[in-house]
């Protein structure tokens, strides 16, 4: 069976109660795909907000999380606080905590571990940066990133993979479907060799990096392209479109 397409929407540090109130509203009126998984990944400030007015099929994910249930952590959050207010999902790995907040690959993997440990479903994300495509080392870095992850977890069932190339994350420079395709198959195949037939199969494996209700389509026709993760689109009530581009 083909993995359920998959769309997250990844606010960023954008929001206020207001305005999240009104784009949720505008969510659960939305006609969404019934064969898309929703997930929407709001400030953590506004994590039980966002939980208790999002329609109950609307997932809800944190932006990061910690690898400790609690302690003397100053600003962190844990996957058993995720719990308590009933979220499903976090994202880790994103570049920009790769790169603004000097998150390593076994930083990254070893809260993935955690996470998937406490319970909660992981959207992990990978992906070059500009110069690293550039120079041809686009799957050496994706292999590297995947496999500090695998080194850490055996069970890739509650795992989304995020393809994020960084160069198009925000700069409206979308990868092209043939671009995205070239990667996700590379992941799926590198799953196949290194995890198990069955995870390659059923793992959802998506694209984020400036995609918006006009280039959707033609990305969600790719064969491995199973979903995306959307930022600045998902603020908008464009965000819907994307959820349906498949249908
Ligand atoms: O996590 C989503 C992301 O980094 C892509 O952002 O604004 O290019 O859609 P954006």
């Amino acid at each position: 069976m083909a993995p359920r397409f998959f769309v997250g929407g990844n606010f960023k540090m954008n929001g206020t109660q207001t305005f999240l109130r009104n784009l949720i509203d505008n969510l659960n009126a939305g006609q969404l795909d019934e064969n898309a998984e929703v997930v929407i990944a709001p400030p953590a400030l506004y994590l039980d907000q966002c939980r208790k007015q999002a329609r109950k099929e609307i997932g809800v994910a944190a932006q990061n999380a910690f690898n400790a249930s609690s302690g003397a952590y100053t600003g962190e959050i844990s996957p058993e606080q995720l719990k308590d207010l009933g979220i499903e999902w976090v994202i880790l790995g994103h570049s920009e905590r790769r790169e603004i907040f000097k998150e390593s690959d076994e930083f990254v993997a070893a809260k993935v571990a955690f996470a998937l440990k406490s319970g909660i479903k992981v959207i992990a994300c990978i992906g070059e940066k500009l110069n690293e495509r550039e120079s041809g080392q686009t799957f050496e870095v994706v292999t590297r990133q995947l496999q500090a992850i695998a080194k850490e977890i055996n069970d890739w069932t509650n795992v989304v993979i995020a393809y994020e190339p960084v160069w198009a994350i925000g700069t409206g420079k979308v990868a092209t479907p043939q671009q995205a395709q070239e990667v996700h198959e590379y992941i799926r195949k590198w799953l196949r060799e290194n995890v198990s037939e069955a995870t390659a199969e059923q793992t959802r494996i998506i694209y984020g990096g400036s995609v918006n209700a006009s280039n959707a389509a033609e990305l969600a026709k790719q064969k491995d392209v199973d979903g995306f993760l959307v930022g600045g689109a998902s603020l908008k009530p464009e965000f819907v479109n994307i959820v349906n581009a498949r249908i």
